[in-house]
């Protein structure tokens, strides 16, 4: 295939980022449709992009022959309709995180992805990250010998939106699942036991939805990893993603909460300024997973990311949800024989 032709549904904070990248930084990706259900925010893409169709109804973009690949990110709960749908009309899918906040509706896009094989990429953009890419090389490499531990740091400068916060699952499905992918990346094995406490102190709104702005949790895995995950909406400074991974001949601390390249000089002080959000982190993260997603299709390869990925990074964030409400560890082999 010379150029694969995507469509982007969703044109918020990140579908807009997508679309930006598969329109004019993506080798062999041509942009051409987007759909949002909101006519001021598609007229405004369409606007500065006048050779890419808009539909209001998403439906139509997955309905246009000219689509060959589509970019689901939409607000969270019409993910796995949206996957669904795409998988009935042939189409490559590229979803974001979570595929549902419902695990039944994520096995079930699993289970059709098997009755219809179909290219699936999930957005777990962090394993795309240079500095994450590069840790896991030097472990494959043996530079600093096996992988014995990890802890990992995500916080958040502020709670979302309530109306955001409501449909996204939670803190652990909507945040910390990037973690729980992250551990089972470099633990290179499955999760079998957590153990989770979890507080709002800081956003007492997000209780009276069943939410929380805090948690910690401990992971251990079949092999004996272990893994400690911090989640958070409360690092009022900036957008603070860090993990380090303890191996067998060295460490590796990867991420920093500070903008590189600049601090400021004044009468008061030294200032440094901090990362403000998730588009200025993982900016590279972002077009790192267009790429290989555009690249999937032309090869036809396995994608990096698949629902299996999904599936199992929501059901140790479910014992996760679990551990928290009876306030004891979770066995995963409970949670797949007993239910969620
Ligand atoms: N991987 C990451 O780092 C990361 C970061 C942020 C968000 N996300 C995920 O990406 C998704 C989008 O997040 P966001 O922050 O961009 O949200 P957002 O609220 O900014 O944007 C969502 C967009 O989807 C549109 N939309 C909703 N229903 C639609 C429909 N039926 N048809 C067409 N468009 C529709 C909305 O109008 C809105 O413009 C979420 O699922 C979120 O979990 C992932």
């Amino acid at each position: 295939m010379e150029s694969v032709r995507c469509g982007v549904i969703g044109l918020g904070r990140l579908g807009t980022r997508h679309a930006e990248n598969l329109a004019a930084a993506v080798p062999h990706a041509q942009l051409v449709a987007v759909s949002d259900s909101q006519p001021g925010v598609l007229g405004a893409f369409t606007a500065a992009h006048p050779t890419v169709k808009g539909y209001l109804d998403y439906h139509t973009l997955l309905a246009d022959d000219d689509v060959d690949a589509v970019v689901i990110a939409s607000s969270t709960h019409m993910h796995a309709t949206m996957a669904t749908e795409a998988i009935e009309a042939g189409k490559a899918i590229f979803c974001e995180k979570p595929i549902s906040i419902d695990l039944d509706k994520t096995i079930e896009v699993q289970q059709l992805l098997r009755a219809k094989p179909t290219l699936f990429q999930l957005g777990f953009m962090r394993r795309f990250d240079p500095a994450y890419l590069n840790a896991k090389g030097q472990i494959e490499a043996g530079t600093v010998g096996r992988a014995i531990s990890l802890r990992s740091i995500s916080r958040d400068p502020g709670a979302p939106p309530i109306e955001f916060a409501k449909a996204s699952g939670g803190l652990v499905v909507d945040l910390s699942i990037h973690d729980i992918d992250l551990a089972r990346w470099f633990a290179h094995s499955e999760v079998s036991e957590v153990y989770a406490k979890g507080s709002s102190i800081r956003y007492p709104e997000l209780a009276q939805i069943g939410d929380i702005d805090h948690v910690e949790a401990i992971l251990t895995f079949e092999n004996g990893f272990v893994a400690s995950l911090e989640g958070s909406r409360n690092s009022q400074y900036g957008y603070d993603v860090r993990t380090e991974v303890v191996c067998t001949d060295g460490a590796l601390f990867i991420g920093e909460l500070e903008r590189p390249h600049l601090s400021t000089w004044t009468r008061e002080g030294l200032g440094r300024s901090t990362i403000q959000g998730f588009l200025e982190r993982f900016e590279d993260a972002y077009l790192g997973e267009m790429n290989a997603f555009v690249q999937a299709i032309r090869t036809g390869l396995q994608p990096a990311v698949t629902v299996d990925d999904g599936v199992q990074a929501q059901l140790v964030a479910t014992a996760i949800n679990r551990s928290m409400r009876c306030g004891a560890p979770i066995r995963m082999s409970d949670i797949l024989e007993e239910g969620w």
